[in-house]
């Protein structure tokens, strides 16, 4: 399987910082961040990468990763996000070439989890796979809404709700087959002007093709100076155990 990084955005809450640098290249205790959905990846076997970045600082991602080699990765793209905050399913929109045809990893560029997703990667065969994770402020994520009688079964993701029905946040980890593109291509930017990927995950769903899975561990974005620096404590505690 191929995996896609999605980095572009414009990282607005994290201003002051990202007025010089682009958001994923921001220290999570001792490597940039994008390290982390790297070294995620690369861990579950998935090593052709591209990254889709945007913004002012898009060069700096050369000096940075250069051929990826040093992170393991085998192949590694980049493409460029013309509408920075076109919303993140715009930004895999510009990953159809490179995943001919093929199911894909997507990870979003802000979140870091210590969880191994090799099995998911393993046993995925087509649909979609989302992976969720309990949060106490459910209010900032999409959130899965489960059937009332089987629990298991999502029948709906709310995206952002004021009132949230459940404290389940999809997280930005997902796994997709080829159908991913032409669902994007069927949705209508948002009230905020993105095209979500809410929107697609909910399409799946209405085609009774998504499946879901609790994240293990830890997880967290770090898109807000609130959950940086939860990521940062929680990566140097464990960096400095080892
Ligand atoms: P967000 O944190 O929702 O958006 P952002 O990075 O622009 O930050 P802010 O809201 O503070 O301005 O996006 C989460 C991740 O999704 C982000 O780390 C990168 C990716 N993304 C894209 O690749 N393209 C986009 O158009 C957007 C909005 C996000």
């Amino acid at each position: 399987m191929k995996g896609i990084i999605l980095a572009g955005g414009l990282g607005t809450r994290l201003y002051p910082l990202t007025h010089v640098s682009n958001k994923h290249l921001l220290p999570v205790y001792n490597k940039p961040m994008i390290f982390y959905p790297i070294e995620t990846l690369v861990k579950a076997g998935v090593t052709e990468i591209l990254i889709v970045t945007s913004g002012p600082h898009v060069g700096q991602f050369l000096g940075v990763l250069k051929n990826g080699k040093e992170l393991g990765v085998t192949h590694l793209e980049y493409a460029y996000q013309e509408k920075p905050d076109g919303g993140i399913a715009d930004a895999l929109l510009l990953a159809e070439d490179f995943a001919s045809n093929e199911n894909i990893a997507v990870i979003l560029g802000d979140n870091t989890t210590d969880a191994n997703i090799s099995h998911q990667i393993k046993e995925f065969t087509d649909g979609a796979m989302v992976f969720l994770k309990k949060v106490n402020d459910p209010s900032r994520f999409g959130i899965a809404i489960f059937d009332k009688n089987h629990h298991q079964k999502v029948i709906r993701i709310d995206e952002k709700p004021k009132y949230p029905e459940s404290d389940m946040a999809v997280t930005g980890l997902y796994i997709y087959d080829k159908n991913v593109f032409n669902y994007i291509r069927n949705i209508t930017p948002s009230l905020r002007g993105e095209l979500e990927i809410t929107d697609v995950n909910n399409e799946y769903i209405r085609n009774n093709k998504l499946n879901h899975s609790t994240l293990d561990g830890f997880w967290s974005d770090a898109g807000t100076f609130q959950s940086l620096f939860q990521a940062n404590s929680f990566w140097a505690k464990k960096i400095d155990s080892k």
